[in-house]
């Protein structure tokens, strides 16, 4: 069988008495397009923050593509943008993704780059200007398009929609549709639940540090003989049902 692309054994987490993760079992298999639900503090941004080995955890254990995430190495074929993306503000956009492609050891090709800002309707005369000239939105942007350009096989974004306009939403989850179709593998957090059934084939909803759904977001409507995801959402934390 193959390895899965993650797999969480039992994995607790706490930030001083509070438990923030409680035996959380998790196994994302390659190609998988994954969204994860849950409330403001519910946990989605710890249980990243544990995958990437930000921080310890306090039982259980956590592994990527079968490495332990402590070790550098299991961290080689992802890209992570995270849910505050504050790139160092002296940079222009072409050495910040200069330098990300360098980290990812891949090399910078100016027209690729350029393909990449279009497709997320980003001005390319944003790469010759500081970083801290640009809106929320552009910075957001500038997240995702080094992310793409890293071409990983697994991406985990956290909120990555956060500050986009519509047209760049379209036009990110045209490229999130294309890198499911390559069979990339994909983590994602979201309070759009449209945008996880519309991105996902997989939803987990994380609730009181475990998770009280897994499965596809259809799913979860029929579940609840619900006529909109955010309901079934709704009921679903209200009375958990498990995966
Ligand atoms: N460094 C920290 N120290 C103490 N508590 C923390 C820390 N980071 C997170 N927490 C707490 O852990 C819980 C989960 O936070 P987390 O950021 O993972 O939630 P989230 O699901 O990502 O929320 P949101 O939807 O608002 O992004 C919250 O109660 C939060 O206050
Ligand atoms: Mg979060």
């Amino acid at each position: 069988m193959t390895e899965p692309v993650v797999r969480f054994s039992r994995v607790g987490k706490k930030f001083g008495p509070l438990p923030v993760l409680s035996g959380i079992d998790l196994s994302i298999p390659a190609g998988r397009f994954l969204g994860l639900a849950g409330v403001n503090g519910a946990g989605k941004t710890t249980l990243i923050k544990c995958l990437l080995d930000f921080c310890d955890i306090d039982a259980g254990e956590i592994q990527v593509n079968g490495i332990d995430r402590r070790r550098p190495h299991a961290r080689e074929r992802l890209a992570f943008l995270p849910e505050r993306f504050m790139p160092p503000y002296f940079l222009t956009g072409r050495e910040f993704v200069r330098s990300m492609l360098r980290l990812s050891r891949r090399a910078y090709d100016e027209d690729l780059v350029r393909a990449m800002f279009a497709d997320l309707d980003l001005d390319a005369a944003g790469l010759d200007k500081p970083v801290r000239s640009y809106s929320k939105g552009m910075t957001q942007k500038l997240g995702l398009a080094a992310c793409f350009l890293c071409e990983r096989d697994f991406y985990v974004l956290d909120e990555p929609m956060t500050g986009l306009d519509p047209k760049a939403r379209a036009q990110v989850k045209t490229i999130l549709r294309r890198l499911h179709a390559e069979g990339r593998t994909l983590l994602l957090t979201s309070h759009s639940l449209a945008d996880i059934e519309e991105i996902c084939d997989h939803m987990l909803v994380l609730h009181r540090g475990v998770f009280v759904f897994s499965g596809a977001p259809a799913a979860l409507r029929e579940r609840h003989g619900a006529t909109s995801l955010e309901d079934a959402f709704l009921k679903c934390i209200e009375t958990p049902c498990d995966g």
